[in-house]
């Protein structure tokens, strides 16, 4: 069995979310919106995940659309809440995730004005550059990420979020997707109107996440028909995804702490072993991080060769690039953040869980020793 690195990406399921889910999964018939006694049973379900969720990050519970993830939560962020044409205008930053990044293309070719804010070398959003650009347009809407998915780096929302509200910013949106469940995530604290979470990011189930919505009317839901989640978003819930949600949820508002600390141990002890080896770098090492992420690249290892090397000797990593038929781009994110190109292409992503061991970073420094030890010395030495 290989060992699996890559938490940020899907994290497994929880054996307690299972459990929880397993009733719904066996008996699949019934409709949340009957009338009927069964009916009723599924909506009290829906209504026990909805509390579960609003008490990990602080909400009302009648501030949750359920959808279907992350992505989908995104795109109705950026599209549901203004009206699309000139008179409308989005900001955003460039190292958000594609779930952001092409909806708000999407609302460009609409005719609304959009802007991204930039980011420093360190991986994160570059405050005083931001609070002038939002001082100067003050946008309808600003969609900042909480913590990014490659090098973990937590985004100085709270400091944004405020000001943008004084500088008459009318909704604030935030992608606390890879935050949440990671670290504590309290929505009134962070002064935003809309939150962005997916369940398979803290142990629930894929394929179920919400949109918070504090203090914005919907224009136009993304799904129309049925009169679900108060007609902000027609369609048949799945039960069984929406209680393993509420109990990942419940479990994550538990065990917090200790999970934030049993993590940060594992990626020091990581990193503090990652850092001997000649010329790595760890992107975002001096910002505040998701204490499961690092993200690095040795200087004369190839990303995709490394993982696939990695990926034969049993450990699951996430490579720092995309595949575009042909051709491998650099991460979009380390090309905001200044990475010299070529370093960009070695990045990969270790993203630890708490079925990760001390044991099993062991083994994966000794593996990545001996791969190194492997290449021709005088690889090794190029780029050093
Ligand atoms: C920051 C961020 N936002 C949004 C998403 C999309 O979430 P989902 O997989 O639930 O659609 C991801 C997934 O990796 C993510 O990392």
């Amino acid at each position: 069995m290989s060992i699996y690195l890559d938490h940020n990406s899907s994290a497994p399921l929880h054996p307690e979310v299972l459990e929880e889910m397993l009733p719904f999964l066996k008996s699949t018939h019934g409709n949340a919106s009957s009338l009927h006694q069964r009916g009723r049973f599924l909506r009290s379900a829906i209504e026990t995940a909805r509390s579960r969720v609003a008490e990990l990050v602080n909400c009302s519970p009648e501030n949750i659309i359920f959808t279907s993830g992350g992505t989908e939560a995104n795109n109705f962020a950026l599209k549901g809440f203004l009206e699309m044409g000139q008179q409308s205008s989005l900001m955003s930053s460039q190292i958000e995730h594609a779930s952001v990044l092409h909806p708000l293309q999407q609302v460009k070719q609409a005719g609304c004005a959009t802007q991204l804010l930039p980011c420093t070398n360190d991986g994160k959003i570059d405050v005083e550059e931001s609070l002038a650009l939002i001082q100067q347009h003050s946008p309808d809407l600003l969609s900042l990420q909480l913590a990014n998915n490659e090098t973990g780096v937590i985004q100085p929302v709270e400091q944004l979020a405020r000001f943008a509200h004084k500088s008459g910013v009318k909704i604030v949106h935030t992608d606390a997707t890879q935050a949440v469940g990671k670290v504590k995530v309290d929505m009134q604290q962070l002064d935003v109107d809309m939150m962005t979470l997916s369940g398979h990011k803290f142990q629930g189930p894929q394929s179920v996440g919400a949109l918070i919505v504090k203090s914005a009317g919907v224009k136009s839901p993304l799904l129309s028909g049925g009169f679900q989640e108060s007609a902000n978003r027609a369609g048949t819930e799945s039960v069984a995804n929406l209680a393993g949600l509420g109990k990942a949820a419940q479990l994550a508002a538990i065990k917090l702490q200790e999970r934030h600390s049993y993590l940060l141990e594992l990626r020091r002890y990581f990193e503090q072993q990652l850092a001997e080896i000649t010329g790595v770098e760890i992107f975002g090492a001096n910002s505040e991080r998701l204490p499961n992420t690092s993200f690095f690249a040795i200087p004369y290892y190839h990303g995709e060769t490394l993982l696939m090397q990695l990926d034969k000797a049993g450990f699951e990593l996430a490579s720092g690039s995309a595949c575009h038929s042909e051709v491998t781009l650099p991460s979009h994110v380390l090309s905001a953040m200044g990475i010299d190109e070529d370093l960009a292409l070695n990045a990969v992503r270790v993203s630890f869980g708490m079925d990760n061991t001390r044991q099993q970073v062991d083994q994966l420094i000794a593996t990545l020793n001996d791969l190194i030890n492997q290449l021709p010395a005088v690889m090794r030495q190029v780029a050093i």
